[in-house]
């Protein structure tokens, strides 16, 4: 038999608890035995972290929207050659914080509708969807404050608001429907073992 490994990543809107379910259940999976890299865009790979400063920090208005799908591709590009295919070569399953599926939203829908390039240059220049994506659904009024309270110098985005806010749940859960064969969604409005607990079954089940 071939090893095959599994490639599996986490969705949400800020402040959705998803970084902590991806770290908790890569402490999971690494009790049972398993080998998996736990890693996150932007970022993952030492280029894709630098353009991760380039893209988080800074004044909101420092990119076009254009340009901001470039480097968001151009960092997952990296990411991808250097740490998620090797991983997955060698049979490791890949825990992602967020991928292209972000950049369909927040590059997608956030300034204007541009949706339809953000898709060409990812069938261009990355071409490979997850296996698995995990959707972490939470009330978006909740997540704001959550992702508010949090300090830090990456905040490009953060000052979103409500209304953008619930337009990326709705846009998430649309392209769960819309990518329905790897989508799951989890309730994330209940405590962070129950939610940890639904996402361990359902990452298992994939991997049996
Ligand atoms: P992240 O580190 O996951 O922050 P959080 O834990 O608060 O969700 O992501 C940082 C920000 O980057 C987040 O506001 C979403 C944004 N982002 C994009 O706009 N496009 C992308 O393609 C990705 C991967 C992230």
């Amino acid at each position: 038999m071939t090893k095959a490994g599994l490639f599996l990543t986490f969705e949400g809107i800020d402040g959705s608890g998803k970084s902590s379910q991806a770290r908790m259940l890569a402490e999971r999976l690494r009790s049972l035995g398993y080998d998996v890299v736990l890693t996150r865009e932007p970022g993952g790979s030492a280029g894709a972290e630098e353009i991760r400063s380039l893209v988080l920090e800074g004044d909101p208005d420092r990119w076009s929207a254009e340009t901001e799908i470039l480097l968001f591709t151009a960092a997952r590009r990296d990411h991808l050659e250097r740490t998620i295919l090797p991983a997955l070569a060698e049979g490791k399953v890949v825990i992602c914080d967020r991928f292209a599926d972000s950049t369909r939203m927040y590059q997608g829908l956030s300034r204007g509708d541009l949706r339809g390039l953000v898709d060409q240059l990812h069938s261009l220049m990355i071409g490979r969807e997850p296996d698995l994506t995990v959707l972490i659904d939470m009330d978006p009024e909740t997540g704001l404050s959550r992702a508010k309270g949090r300090q830090g110098t990456e905040e490009r985005f953060e000052d979103f608001g409500l209304d953008l806010q619930q337009q990326m749940r709705a846009g998430f859960l649309a392209l769960a429907d819309e990518f329905s064969d790897r989508f799951r969604v989890v309730d994330g409005n209940r405590d962070m073992d129950s939610v940890a607990q639904d996402v361990t079954d359902i990452v298992l089940q994939a991997l049996r």
